[in-house]
């Protein structure tokens, strides 16, 4: 890969990608938002309705995490939502390790081009590309600081709370935390 200096550039050379196989049988997904966004939300991989639409978090998942910017006056406007792999696992399995060590390049390069101040991994997937020894049971909710100029505040994944009430409250009880971590 030569490095891409711009969204735009990096876009193009994922959609030219063909390096796993599920890059030939699904659509490329790449980030989306606010290129200049202090805060980057990392998801795991998109869903049915990624695939169909070439954007991430637009279906229910993405409907919560909209309900979630809201929570603390944030917009998918002021944001940047991506992914660890940018294409739909077959049946919304798992990714394998394989596939999150394929696409963590991509990953890589939208940081390394946004230069976010704050990154939230959204369940244990996007958690373990930044810290490979803690759960997100044990992470969520609190920021953890990898550099000085940058840190990492894990939530669950909004997909795990569709279905489950407590953990959808905690969810939101961990946004607003974020909210004041971003004031601050
Ligand atoms: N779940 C994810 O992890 N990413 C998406 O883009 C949608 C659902």
């Amino acid at each position: 890969m030569t490095t891409p200096q711009t969204l735009d550039d990096l876009r193009q050379q994922l959609i030219q990608w063909k390096g796993i196989d599920i890059a030939k049988t699904s659509n490329p997904v790449p980030g989306d938002g606010n290129p200049k966004a202090a805060i980057v939300f990392v998801g795991e991989a998109p869903g049915q309705r990624e695939d169909e639409l070439g954007k991430p978090f637009v279906g229910q998942a993405g409907k919560l995490l909209d309900e979630l910017l809201a929570s603390i006056d944030l917009k998918r406007e002021d944001v940047y939502i991506t992914n660890v792999v940018k294409f739909r696992p077959p049946e919304n399995r798992d990714p394998t390790p394989e596939e999150k060590a394929a696409c963590l390049p991509f990953l890589q390069l939208e940081l390394a081009i946004i230069r976010p101040k704050v990154i939230v991994p959204l369940g244990r997937h996007a958690l373990t590309q930044f810290f490979t020894n803690i759960s997100i049971t044990d992470a969520h909710g609190k920021p953890r600081k990898l550099t000085d100029s940058l840190s990492i505040f894990p939530l669950y994944h909004p997909a795990a709370a569709l279905h489950n009430p407590n953990l959808k409250q905690t969810l939101f009880e961990d946004m607003k935390a974020l909210g004041k971590f971003l004031r601050e």
